[in-house]
């Protein structure tokens, strides 16, 4: 059976370009949140991002009209009960998903087909919350979706192989490369990117650069769009601690473990960007300036 109604969970940062991507491509597309406020905010969100493209040329204000006709937000789980593929990009919080993916399980017909977004907690785990582990994967997006290229579908022991074929063709009529990975903590990319960041954090720590000289370094010498402790800001420090204890958790090897200093960071609230201090003082969006330690 083909996907053509899509829903999506969670209208935050992700679940709104997730939701703006799958309206765009061509699905009819269902966005739910908890409350009216953040379900205008999700919106409001996507038009301003179509309106960016129509000021661009890249799409006509005709197809931003399209895009939008197809996209509906809701606060009503029920409004979800006909799609064929539902998206969950909630809370990275394991009880918070069981419990979504129980109700949904229960809402949704069998064939249904329900993946997660989640980064970093176990596919196969989040899955147990349902009675159709063969028809549940990960299809984990890239901040900001809406730009970035790839999508990573997870695959458990337990996936069905035609309905992981079918997520991986939908990934890619989204316009994304879907690359395939198991149900690995931390799946390709957060395996290679996680340790990486960390590395950046730890030699800050050990004085082997500035701030400014290991973005720098990673951007002009290795050709990176962002330096690391910029794309830490950006991801989010609070998001990238998470993923690490929960890496560590499973991996037990330091390359996961989170640095002294990442920890204080986000005690201290400097979650990156979104708190307006992280490696980088935002008070002037448009010229972040390095943080002094
Ligand atoms: N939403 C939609 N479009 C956006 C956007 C957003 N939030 N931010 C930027 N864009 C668009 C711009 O409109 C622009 O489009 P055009 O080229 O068509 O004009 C394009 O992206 C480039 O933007 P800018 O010129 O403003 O700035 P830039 O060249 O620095 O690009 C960037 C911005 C795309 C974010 C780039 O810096 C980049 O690729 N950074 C790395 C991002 C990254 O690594 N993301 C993955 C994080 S890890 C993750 O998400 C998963 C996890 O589990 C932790």
């Amino acid at each position: 059976m083909a996907i053509q109604k899509v829903g999506v969970v969670g209208c935050g940062l992700m679940g709104s370009g997730i939701a703006q991507v799958c309206a765009a491509a061509g699905f009819e597309t269902v966005v739910r949140e908890v409350a009216p406020e953040l379900v205008d905010k999700g919106l409001k969100g996507i038009e301003k991002n179509l309106a960016r493209l129509v000021e661009k040329g890249t799409i006509t204000e005709a197809a931003k009209g399209e895009i939008r006709g197809r996209l509906k937000g809701t606060t009503v789980i029920e409004d979800l009960k006909d799609c064929d593929l539902v998206i969950e990009a909630i809370i990275e919080q394991l009880p918070a998903k069981k419990e979504l993916f129980g109700a949904l399980d229960r809402l949704c017909p069998a064939s249904t087909i329900f993946a997660s977004n989640t980064s970093s907690l176990t596919i196969t785990e989040i899955a147990t919350s349902t009675k159709r582990p063969d028809r549940f994967v990960g299809l984990h997006f890239f901040n900001p979706v809406p730009v970035m290229r790839l999508v990573e579908v997870v695959r458990t022991i337990a996936t069905d192989a035609t309905v992981y074929d079918e997520v991986v063709a939908f990934g890619a009529k989204l316009g994304k490369t879907p690359v395939r990975a198991s149900d690995s903590t931390g799946f390709i990319v957060n395996r290679l990117l996680v340790p990486y960041l960390l590395d950046a954090i730890r030699a800050l720590e050990e004085g082997v650069g500035s701030i400014e000289d290991i973005d720098n370094s990673m951007k002009l010498g290795c050709g990176y769009p962002m330096g690391p402790l910029t794309l830490l800001d950006f991801v989010g420090l609070d998001t990238t601690y998470y993923i690490s204890q929960i890496m560590y958790d499973e991996f037990k090897e330091r390359r996961f473990a989170a640095p002294p200093l990442l920890k204080r960071m986000v005690l201290a609230g400097w979650n990156g960007r979104k708190s307006g201090r992280g490696f980088y003082d935002y008070s002037d969006a448009a010229n972040p300036k390095a943080m002094k330690f």
